[in-house]
């Protein structure tokens, strides 16, 4: 088909479909590890699932069999699930979600459930707060690393720009006023109206929490430069070890007077994608006490409902304390033992990372294996990982991440027995590596070299960006 025949938006590349973030799932899908059927394929180790706490879900369903057959007190309620619903969304489910919300939150904070529009997922709710606060062309600032999606999600259908908060691991990755007003003055100098500052807390890829100080910091700024904040809290739930989590709402409440400055101008996105596990069901949220915003966020929202037969099950799940108070406590014991078996598997390795306390994800020190200090180094790295060690991790590039050789690596969607065998040949690849001087090993590790030719062309257009990035 001619070009001129489709849009631009179809036709471009905003998208962010050829990161390595994305290609690696791709590489995967194409050869996917199974015990049985396929054991040396690739261990999908780049997807954040959470498939820990299933048994918990499914025996609730088992002790409500009403709910999922569609029935209350008995009765059928299929003609009135199966029936219009409008955008406002089920009151039931929005009471018990913003309920849930607190009870993760420690009940520190409470949420209206007037001051949330329903979303078919985070995904949908970040896309369409950009719509509601920035015209294209106009810019948001993101504290580097960030979660690759939100190229996708910011700039391919609202056209928002992105602007790097540059943070490093010379501070664990916190931000600081300096690279917020250097990437503020940055983005002056693209002539670019920044319209706010989107965090992840806690965050992916770091999997950690903001501190106090990081928080009252961008409420600052954002009160100063007279702008907007998204706290994307996907990952709240998962915290399971201290710090403890902080909302941004919980510094709100504390401090009054910044309260009145920013109170409407301060914005949660939330979903069940993480926390409950459920990504399929695509159930996220906005949260906000901008009446204007939430009301043009829920008419954009007929875009994206959440079907009312979810609606209807997920109201009843949340709103049974006992059931919820219960999951959070024992997800985060088994996030926790995961994220343990993660780290001493990467130390037998002789790989270290980030502190964390939370998400289903350690973000992964390997620049000692880098050739050297750069993105195609770090690339090299990446597709021995994928092709011969058999681990699809996401590199920090695709990130945003300045520094090279820092990977995401996921543990909850897979069972203990797979994380072993993906430490085991970590292990092994590293021995390898190491013995051989980090340089291109001649024995079990070595087929990449054999590969090459039969690789997608997109592996060799990704080091060519890299070397094109490097140079001055
Ligand atoms: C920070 C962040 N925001 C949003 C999303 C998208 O979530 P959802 O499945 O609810 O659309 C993800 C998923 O990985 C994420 O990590």
């Amino acid at each position: 088909m001619k070009m001129r025949l489709l849009s631009r938006k179809a036709t471009c590349n905003t998208h962010g479909q050829d990161s390595s973030y994305f290609l690696g799932w791709q590489e995967y899908e194409k050869n996917p590890y199974d015990e049985v059927l396929n054991p040396k394929g690739i261990i999908q180790m780049g997807l954040a699932e959470n498939q820990l706490s299933f048994d918990f879900l499914e025996s609730w369903l088992a002790k409500n069999p009403d709910v999922a057959a569609f029935k209350r007190d008995g009765k059928s309620i299929f003609p009135e699930l199966a029936l219009f619903q409008d955008y406002h969304g089920l009151p039931a489910f929005k009471k018990a979600l913003v309920d849930f919300m607190a009870e993760i939150r420690g009940n520190k904070v409470t949420f209206d459930p007037n001051h949330i529009v329903l979303t078919a997922g985070a995904t949908s709710a970040n896309e369409t707060l950009m719509f509601c606060l920035a015209e294209p062309g106009e810019a948001f600032l993101l504290p580097t690393p960030y979660y690759p999606g939100f190229d996708r999600d910011l700039k391919w259908r609202p056209g928002v720009e992105i602007v790097p908060i540059q943070c490093t691991s010379s501070n664990n990755f916190q931000i600081t006023e300096a690279a917020l007003q250097q990437a503020y003055q940055e983005a002056e100098k693209r002539n670019l109206r920044v319209k706010g500052v989107l965090v992840t807390n806690p965050s992916n890829p770091l999997g950690t929490t903001m501190s106090r100080n990081e928080l009252n910091l961008l409420i600052d700024f954002i009160s100063d430069k007279d702008m907007h904040l998204i706290s994307d809290e996907i990952y709240s739930g998962t915290v399971f070890s201290s710090p403890g989590f902080v909302s941004v709402m919980e510094i709100l409440n504390e401090n009054n007077s910044l309260k009145d400055q920013v109170w409407d101008r301060v914005h949660v996105v939330y979903s069940l994608s993480k926390d409950l596990g459920l990504p399929g069901f695509r159930v996220g949220a906005i949260y906000s006490n901008n009446d204007t915003v939430i009301d043009a966020a829920r008419k954009m929202s007929s875009f994206g409902v959440v079907s009312s037969q979810t609606q209807y099950l997920l109201s009843a799940m949340l709103s049974d304390k006992k059931f919820t108070r219960n999951y959070i406590t024992q997800n985060q014991k088994r996030l926790k033992r995961r994220q343990r078996m993660l780290i001493s598997g990467l130390q037998k390795a002789g790989i270290s990372c980030l502190e964390s306390n939370a998400g289903l994800f350690c973000w992964v020190d390997m620049r000692h294996l880098l050739q050297s200090n750069t993105f195609e180094a770090e690339m090299e790295l990446w597709k021995k990982i994928v092709y011969d060690v058999r681990l699809n991790i996401s590199p920090g590039s695709s990130c945003h991440c300045t520094e090279p050789g820092w990977f995401r690596v996921c543990f909850a969607n897979m069972s203990e027995q797979t994380l072993e065998l993906a430490m085991k040949r970590l292990k092994a690849f590293v021995v390898e590596l190491t013995a051989n001087g980090c340089s291109q090993s001649r024995t079990e590790f070595s087929s990449w070299n054999s590969k090459r030719k039969s690789l997608p062309k997109w592996v060799f257009r990704l080091s060519s960006r890299d070397r094109e990035q490097e140079e001055p």
